[in-house]
């Protein structure tokens, strides 16, 4: 089994685990900075939930956290967004048909999607790929979902036909005003709630910049909607044992904070819990 820097800690039998050499089928270009892989990866496949992610060894010392966009548990396949930030998000983004990556996965504590008669999903930047697991459970569950996505612009976006083609309702924001709605994706989630009649069994799940999601949170807490936020954090193992994820949310009904590990109790949380400030 290859061996990775930084994972010392981690024991054989957790590796053995979850540790698998997944094939790259695809790489498609979305735009300048953004590819969409699709991996051979059936055990992922099989399990995954929306909201959870792979740990990907690249060129770098640790590996990469990147959430799961798609599963087909008949094919084995999944795919996988990746806006280039650096040289990992690079590396993984020129692998091409035949190479093979190393993955942890899938891992993470996903989105809850039971109890909701509706689901809006309010996704900002890289959070677009990981919300579309959530549209395509919807779609698979028959519940009701509109997707937001905010860009910086039309050239900016991605995925927006694929989210279409799951036939969810939709709202495209862009900064630059050149899509639905002028600015923010959680300008866009205004203007969406203040029209829409029913709100019971509604629930919003984001993800992408945290001062959105956290401008996401306090909207969905005005229209008292329950929220759920993935929130990015900069990891290293990504299987509890090195805490460099470690975020601090709030103690049931205390004023106290304590520490979660984002990769294991996350990277989803429920919006009331998360200390914004820190
Ligand atoms: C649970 C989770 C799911 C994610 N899902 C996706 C995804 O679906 N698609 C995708 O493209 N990216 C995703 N990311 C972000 C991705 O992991 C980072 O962009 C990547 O680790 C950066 O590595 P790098 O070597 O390219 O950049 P580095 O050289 O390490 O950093 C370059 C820039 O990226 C920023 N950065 C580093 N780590 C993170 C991080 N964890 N989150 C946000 N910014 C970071 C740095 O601050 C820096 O500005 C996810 C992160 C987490 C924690
Ligand atoms: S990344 Fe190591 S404990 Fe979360």
């Amino acid at each position: 089994m290859v061996s990775h820097p930084g994972e010392q800690e981690v024991t054989s039998e957790q590796k053995v685990r979850s540790e698998q050499q997944v094939r790259v089928i695809r790489n498609q270009q979305l735009n300048e900075q953004s590819v969409l892989l699709t991996l051979e990866a059936p055990a992922i496949a099989q399990s995954a939930q929306p909201g959870q992610f792979v740990n990907l060894a690249c060129n770098k010392f640790l590996r990469r956290p990147i959430g799961i966009m798609q599963t087909d548990r008949n094919t084995g396949l999944i795919k996988i967004g990746i806006r280039i930030q650096g040289e990992g998000t690079r590396w993984l983004a020129n692998a091409q048909p035949g190479d093979s990556l190393s993955a942890l996965g899938p891992l993470g504590h996903g989105f809850e999607l039971a109890n909701c008669r509706r689901i809006i999903t309010v996704g900002g930047g890289t959070g677009v790929f990981p919300l579309f697991f959530v549209q395509q459970r919807c779609h698979e569950l028959d519940l009701e979902s509109i997707a937001v996505c905010g860009f910086r612009s039309r050239t900016d976006s991605v995925l927006t036909g694929d989210y279409a083609g799951l036939g969810c309702r939709t709202l495209f924001a862009s900064d630059c005003g050149d899509l639905d709605v002028p600015g923010h994706a959680a300008q866009a989630l205004l203007q969406l709630l203040s029209d829409l009649p029913e709100k019971e069994g509604t629930a919003i799940l984001t993800c992408g910049p945290k001062v959105m999601m956290q401008a996401v949170a306090r909207i969905a807490a005005e229209y008292k909607i329950p929220c759920q936020v993935s929130l990015e954090e900069r990891m290293a193992c990504g299987i509890g044992v090195c805490l460099v994820c470690a975020c601090a949310v709030k103690n049931g009904g205390e004023q106290g904070t304590s520490y979660q590990r984002c990769c294991v109790e996350g990277p989803v949380f429920p919006a009331e819990v998360i200390q914004w400030s820190t």
